[in-house]
């Protein structure tokens, strides 16, 4: 069966504008962050804390989060590879952050300059500091289904990756199809892989890349399986700059679309948020990706 509620974990203002070609304003960012929010989204992936010569798209993450007024009930993490950026979500009075693990040995390198082991001793006093002063820790695993270098990734290895970050003390593990190759039956795999290992849906949530256009059949799927906690980014912004063949995540619209038909709850009003991505689209001077932004902005 399906949930009868599911989180959105709306990523669009990091996974959507770390990968936009200009640098967009601070003053826009926070009206987009403030108008999904205001659209029922109760989690707004804010920004990152990273390099800003690997991000330059999210070097106001400071200023961002300095201006931000926080709704009541929305919660706002933000990304953070090292202990340099934990020193900064603290200091911005983060509640919630997410370090963001590879799957691959290619990737590690490329995106974190680091390697499948070496990323843990980068991530272990993040996730020890940030424990210590009460703030979640969210793991993200990227390349969980294919790596545009290393082809195909084995389940066996994704698990393993996995269970190091939940063992590490993330309460959650989000399994990222980086660059979106992924099929169905590969999910189905996957999350069974994890299940015979001990780690339920209850632990994990699911993050498509739209490559190939799977991504909302692969959420299903995941769904089907007892994920309850879906990323997504508004009108289908996103991608990763350090993954070759990386374009948006799934749409929040479309999933929208598809809960609503199923009737599951999510809190999000679809009118406002495609109002909101049409509106940012514009602003950004190129159409949402989304099918289902298009079919409703008037
Ligand atoms: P490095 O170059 O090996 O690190 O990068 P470094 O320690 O040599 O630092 C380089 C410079 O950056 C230094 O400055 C540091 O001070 C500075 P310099 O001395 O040259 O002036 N620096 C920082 N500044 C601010 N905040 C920091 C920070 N760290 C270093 N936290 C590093 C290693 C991990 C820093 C780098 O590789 C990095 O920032 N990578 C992040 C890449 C990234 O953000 N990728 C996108 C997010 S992941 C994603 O999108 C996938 C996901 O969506 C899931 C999926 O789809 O699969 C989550
Ligand atoms: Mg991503």
């Amino acid at each position: 069966g399906l949930p009868s509620r599911v989180t959105i974990w709306e990523v669009g203002p990091r996974d959507g504008l770390q990968n936009e070609k200009s640098i967009v304003p601070v003053d826009l960012k926070l009206e987009f962050l403030d108008r999904l929010g205001e659209a029922g989204l109760s989690v707004l992936e804010a920004t990152s804390f990273v390099s800003p010569k690997w991000i330059p798209q999210l070097a106001d993450a400071e200023e961002l989060l300095g201006k931000l007024s926080r709704r009541p009930g929305v919660r706002y993490p933000v990304l953070v590879p090292n202990e340099r950026g934990l020193q900064r979500a603290l200091a911005a009075g983060c509640p919630d952050i997410a370090i963001f693990a590879s799957a691959t040995e290619t990737f590690a390198e490329r995106n974190l300059n680091s390697s499948l082991d070496k990323q843990f001793e980068m991530f272990t006093p993040v996730v020890t500091g940030a424990r210590d002063a009460g703030v979640n820790v969210r793991g993200y695993l990227s390349m969980c289904f294919g790596d545009p270098w290393e082809g195909p990734v084995r389940y066996d290895q994704v698990v393993a990756v996995g269970k190091r970050l939940l063992e590490l003390g993330c309460w959650q593990l989000s399994l990222g199809d980086t660059i979106g190759v992924a099929t169905a039956g590969q999910v189905e795999g996957l999350l069974a892989a994890f299940a015979d290992a001990g780690i339920g849906p209850e632990r994990l949530a699911v993050h498509f890349h739209d490559t190939y256009g799977q991504a909302l059949t692969n959420t299903l799927t995941a769904l089907r399986f007892g994920v309850s906690t879906v990323d997504s980014s508004a009108g289908g912004l996103g991608g990763c700059p350090y993954a070759e063949s990386a374009t948006g995540n799934l749409a929040t619209e479309d999933l929208l679309w598809t809960l609503e038909g199923l009737g599951v709850e999510t809190g999000v009003n679809l009118d406002e948020l495609v109002a909101t991505s049409a509106w940012f689209a514009e602003k950004l001077g190129r159409p949402s990706p989304s099918r289902v932004v298009n079919a409703l902005a008037g």
